[in-house]
């Protein structure tokens, strides 16, 4: 069982400790990546209150730029364990050419660029590893389980109950990670919290340079102020409760909903459809809908979850939501699982300004993969705006919707999913400061016991998501891209904070 064991090197050495857990038949996983996190390690902070103002009527541009916040910034930047994140859903660059690598290397062999986010995510820890302390710290935060995986085996302690399945799913996702990757998944041990927001605060833990670093805590989304770690949500592998069917097949239907009706000839409007009870900027959302004096070039239908579970999901397919040229996203409580169903319509994203990121949105630009939306009371306006520009801008209209369809068909794929996870977990152990072992209570969780008991959909859905396990000859993991260098920040920052500012230019009467 020797080969299980991960090497445990310890803080900037942390990527390169775990790489003899690479299989023979893979290419070691890039290793030289040290001095990238140094250099980045200086890098400028940007913590962006952002997530706490959800429901103020202020642009998000203006908090991005805000130039009261400089002091707070360099303060945090000192401290050097600061996370440096631009606004949520900023763009990612084309990815670095992993250190090292020869000229004629493939490039598919590199993962998106939406991966060096990990690098991000896990910097609070980056100088001090991971202490045992500091993992039991995440109790203060209520976590509702913890993941221990010891020599390949999965062993769950529960501490909390998690909304419908959510957990059971995002366990399944580990186990079929473990089983993808038989050999290469390191020892861990990690927190997980279950619930639409996040909730280690940055200012409670990055103020000084003498502070003891946070507790690091999986959750399903990020914040600019907020430190959790953004890990795939359970929908990957389907939401039995409303019948949304696992990542990869509901994709396909969608597609096949796509090349049904084109562009051009689906409705010139702005469609969405949802919960408006969740989140303040919903119930701004249904003040666009098209009434008898106004017509905001929006159509805003409220989801009744309860009459759909009671009538067989009639109205909720969202394989034939793709019948017009423009679909919203909006956020709830959180981010939003739509997220990703809405940008693989092939319709314009209109995305209204997001305060929370999932693990992959941080690798989408506005303007070139969504047109970025105003929140509060300017949103109908900023909808109408984006709906004429689109009309008008036929060829530039779907040159987004095809880098966003891109994105999705190319980046998001499952084997991408579990590559995150793969990468994220493999730094995260990279840190660990411990070996971890089995605690008292966890209990062992298996791809025969999880579907035990289970009916219906829930059985369904994790017999079609069951990944080949036989184990030899499986694929490899793409090679995790570098960390960004504080000016690769910077320019995203930048030209993130630009796109959006054009278009509020273009808004102007
Ligand atoms: C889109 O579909 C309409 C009606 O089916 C057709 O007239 C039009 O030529 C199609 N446009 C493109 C670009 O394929
Ligand atoms: C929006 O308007 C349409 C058409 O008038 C209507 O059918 C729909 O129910 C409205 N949406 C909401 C959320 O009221
Ligand atoms: C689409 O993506 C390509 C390649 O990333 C980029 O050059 C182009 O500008 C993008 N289109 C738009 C409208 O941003």
């Amino acid at each position: 069982m020797e080969d299980w064991r991960p090497r445990r090197r310890r803080s900037l050495l942390g990527a390169r400790g775990s790489s003899s857990l690479q299989a023979a038949s893979c290419p070691a996983v890039n290793g030289g990546v040290a001095i990238f996190f140094l250099a980045a390690a200086v890098a400028g902070a940007l913590v962006c209150a952002s997530w706490m103002s959800a429901g103020a009527m202020v642009p998000w541009i203006t908090m991005v730029a805000s130039p009261e916040r400089t002091p707070i910034l360099s303060r945090l930047a000192v401290s050097g364990t600061v996370t440096n994140r631009p606004p949520a859903a900023a763009p990612a660059p084309a990815p670095a050419p992993a250190p090292g690598a020869s000229a004629g290397e493939t490039p598919s062999s590199s993962c998106p660029a939406y991966f060096r986010w990990i690098h991000e995510d896990l910097r609070p820890w980056r100088v001090t590893g991971i202490t045992r302390e500091a993992v039991d710290g995440a109790h203060r935060y209520g976590p509702k389980f913890r993941v221990t995986v010891v020599a390949g085996r999965l062993y769950v302690t529960r501490y909390g109950r998690c909304f419908q399945t959510r957990d059971a799913f995002t366990q399944w996702g580990v186990l079929q990670l473990l089983r993808r990757y038989p050999g290469r998944v390191p020892d861990l041990d990690l927190m997980f919290d279950c619930q639409d927001l996040p909730v280690v605060s940055a200012g409670n833990h990055l103020g000084r340079a003498s502070s003891p670093p946070p507790p690091p805590l999986f959750g399903y989304c990020g914040s600019e102020s907020t430190l959790d770690i953004a890990f795939p949500d359970w929908s990957f592998w389907g939401w039995p409760e409303l019948n949304i069917k696992p990542w990869e097949a509901l994709r396909g239907e969608i597609d096949e909903g796509n090349a049904a009706v084109n562009w051009t000839s689906r409705a010139p409007y702005a469609y969405w459809k949802g919960n408006p009870t969740v989140g303040a900027d919903r119930r701004n959302l249904l003040r666009c809908n098209a009434s008898g004096d106004r017509d905001w070039n929006a159509r805003i239908y409220a989801q009744d979850w309860k009459k759909e579970v009671q009538q067989g999901f009639r109205e909720s397919d969202l394989a034939k939501q793709c019948t017009h040229r423009y679909k919203i996203y909006i956020e709830g409580r959180g981010w939003s699982v739509s997220e990703k169903y809405i940008l693989a319509c092939d319709s314009v994203a209109l995305m209204v300004r997001p305060s929370y990121h999932d693990f992959f949105s941080r690798g989408l630009m506005p303007l070139q993969h969504y047109w970025p939306i105003r929140g509060g009371r300017a949103m109908c306006r900023s909808i109408k705006v984006a709906v004429e520009w689109g009309d008008a801008h036929t060829d530039k209209a779907q040159e987004i919707i095809g880098n966003a369809s891109k994105f999705i068909r190319d980046e998001l794929t499952m084997d991408r999913v579990y590559d995150y996870m793969f990468h994220l977990v493999r730094e995260y152990a990279g840190l660990l400061k411990y070996t971890p072992t089995v605690p008292d209570r966890a209990v062992e969780v298996t791809v025969e016991s999880m579907p035990r008991g289970r009916q219906g959909r829930e059985r369904q859905f994790m017999v079609d998501t069951t990944v080949d396990g036989s184990g030899s000859g499986g694929p490899c993991p793409c090679e995790l891209p570098p960390p960004f260098s504080s000016e690769e920040l910077e320019t995203l920052r930048t030209r993130n904070a630009d796109a959006v500012r054009q278009v509020e230019m273009w808004e102007k009467p």
